[in-house]
């Protein structure tokens, strides 16, 4: 098994080293081989990700990514959505579960309003939002087998107004009927909303690239915020797991942020790559039992908080002891 490591930027170099020693202390085989890439490259170097790197992701079986800086800069291109674009790693899958929420967000992962295709005037600048029937099918297919193996299906849209989502809407309609899964859908803004009011009413929510990008931040308020979430990002022959926040530069470099997100997302790449669920299993245990004993960051600690390195020594030593 090989896995290569993006830490990335900001707290990226803190949750990876977390998460990495727990795959390490369960499957020792594994070859770990870092890629660097991200804006801290960039300011060094000028290059934030080059194509010998993307090639090297393609060599790895699977990837494993903390988080970079993306920058206001016009010259800058998202070394993530890259990756996802070049890898066409065009479902991204965002669990949030909790005591009173178990939800899946699908999010289309390779077009939309994160298509880059722009145009930069001096007084006007225009972001082409693409959606296509190629795009939604394979997304609205891949969230209908999920919802099939589970409960229901809601589609978030914006098809009041945008024409590109009532092709969405549409095609994720007859995927839904054509798998038997019983669907509804929702206008995105009321949805965020109602998300947070009743989330024990949706299941698996398919929706497309910015509003999954904006729905699942929303959802992470349900079980403790961003340093909770997990996330797939999956092709037909590549697959990415990383945090669902970002590098997060108000707490980066402190040991604070919460490494669970980035754990969560290593159980997930045993879970869904690997196929070893024991391993995905017990590491949601130990973090399970980390939550219970109070062992947390500040960011959802209601004691004494605990440091990012801290927290991850604990889990190691619980899966150690297993
Ligand atoms: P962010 O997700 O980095 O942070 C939002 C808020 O949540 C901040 O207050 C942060 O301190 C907190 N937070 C995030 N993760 C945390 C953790 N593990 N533990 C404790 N607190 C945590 O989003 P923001 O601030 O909008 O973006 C910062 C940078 O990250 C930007 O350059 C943005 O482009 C980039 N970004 C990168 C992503 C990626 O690599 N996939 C995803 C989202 C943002
Ligand atoms: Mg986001």
């Amino acid at each position: 098994m090989r896995i290569s490591v993006v830490e990335g930027d900001g707290i990226g170099k803190e949750v990876i080293p977390v998460a990495r020693k727990a795959l390490e202390l369960l499957r020792p085989d594994i070859e770990f081989f870092p890629v660097e890439a991200g804006y801290g490259r960039w300011q060094r170097t000028g290059t934030a990700i080059g194509d010998e790197d993307i090639s090297a992701l393609r060599s790895a079986d699977f990837i494993l990514f903390g988080a970079v800086t993306t920058p206001p800069d016009p010259d800058y291109r998202s070394v993530i959505v890259r990756i996802r674009k070049e890898l066409d790693l065009y479902a991204n899958i965002r669990p949030v579960k909790g005591d009173d929420v178990d939800l899946v967000i699908v999010r289309e992962n390779t077009e939309g309003l994160y298509s880059g295709i722009e145009t930069v005037e001096e007084d006007r600048a225009c972001t082409l939002r693409c959606i296509t029937r190629k795009g939604s099918e394979r997304i609205a297919r891949y969230a209908s087998r999920l919802a099939a193996s589970r409960r229901d299906l809601t589609i978030g849209h914006k098809a009041n107004v945008l024409k590109s989502d009532v092709l969405f809407r549409d095609i994720c309609i007859a995927e839904a009927q054509a798998a038997g899964v019983s669907c509804n859908d929702k206008y995105i803004d009321a949805l965020a909303l109602d998300i947070l009011q009743h989330p024990a009413a949706y299941d698996v929510i398919v929706t497309t690239n910015i509003f999954g990008d904006i729905l699942s931040d929303v959802a992470s308020y349900l079980i403790g915020g961003l340093g909770l979430v997990a996330s797939a990002n999956i092709g037909d022959r590549y697959a990415l797991f990383e945090p669902v926040h970002g590098s997060a530069p108000d707490i980066a470099g402190k040991n604070i942020a919460n490494p669970i997100a980035t754990i969560l997302s290593a159980a997930m790449m045993f879970e869904y790559a690997f196929k070893l669920m024991d391993e995905g299993k017990l590491i949601r245990d130990a973090v399970t039992a980390s939550m219970a004993a109070g062992i947390v960051t500040e960011d959802i600690s209601e004691g004494q908080p605990y440091r990012t390195s801290d927290v991850g020594d604990w889990i190691a030593d619980y899966i150690a002891k297993v």
